[in-house]
């Protein structure tokens, strides 16, 4: 695992930061919680919507984490972590690890991977990654992994768009290029 620079300074964002993040919500995505083991067996994990892949050929993903995170320093020691892609009937699940406590994982069903990695029941996929790459961006790490295994279900997957959760919906005919009026 490489690591590129250190944190910038930040300057005060020239315009509403509100104003930002609703501009940002318009872009939908997937929901995902990543997770990881410490050394001492203790698991952690957040949930998390800048997950992205970035290569398929090495596989790679990315994801960013804020330096003010209690999993902070649990993900810059691991050697590996798991995205956990949410299904629809996960939205309490999602606001469990959106929650900065110490008991995210009292009472819930998960598995260790092979790797030692938390992999969440009833997600809509999971991908296991090996950390790679770590990059500072302003006030979060990024951390890019290379994907070793993966696995998928047919769970309808949940999406947070606009501060919301959401499902996908196919558009309707009248939508679609050439479609009815
Ligand atoms: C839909 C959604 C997406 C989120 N995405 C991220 C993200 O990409 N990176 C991040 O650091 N926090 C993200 N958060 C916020 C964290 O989940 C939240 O701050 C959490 O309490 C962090 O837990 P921790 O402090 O115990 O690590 C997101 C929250 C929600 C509800």
């Amino acid at each position: 695992m490489t690591a590129s620079s250190e944190p910038e300074d930040s300057g005060a964002p020239p315009f509403d930061p509100e104003d930002y993040r609703r501009t940002l919500g318009c872009f939908a995505t997937g929901v995902t919680i990543i997770t990881t083991r410490q050394l001492n067996g203790e698991c952690a994990g957040l949930t998390v919507n800048s997950f992205n892949s970035v290569s398929l050929d090495p596989p790679l993903v990315l994801w960013s984490l804020s330096l003010f995170s209690q999993s902070l320093l649990a993900f810059q020691e691991a050697s590996h972590f798991a995205v956990n892609i949410l299904a629809v009937d996960q939205v309490e699940l999602s606001n469990r690890f959106a929650t900065r406590r110490d008991d995210k994982f009292d009472g819930l069903e998960y598995t260790l991977d092979e790797c030692g990695v938390p992999l969440l029941a009833g997600c809509a996929a999971h991908l296991v990654c090996r950390q790679q790459y770590r990059h500072y961006g302003g006030d979060h790490i990024i951390f890019i992994g290379r994907v070793a295994s993966f696995a998928r279900t047919d769970r309808e997957p949940l999406v947070f768009c606009q501060g919301d959760y959401r499902v996908a919906r196919p558009l309707p005919p009248d939508k679609l290029p050439g479609g009815s009026k």
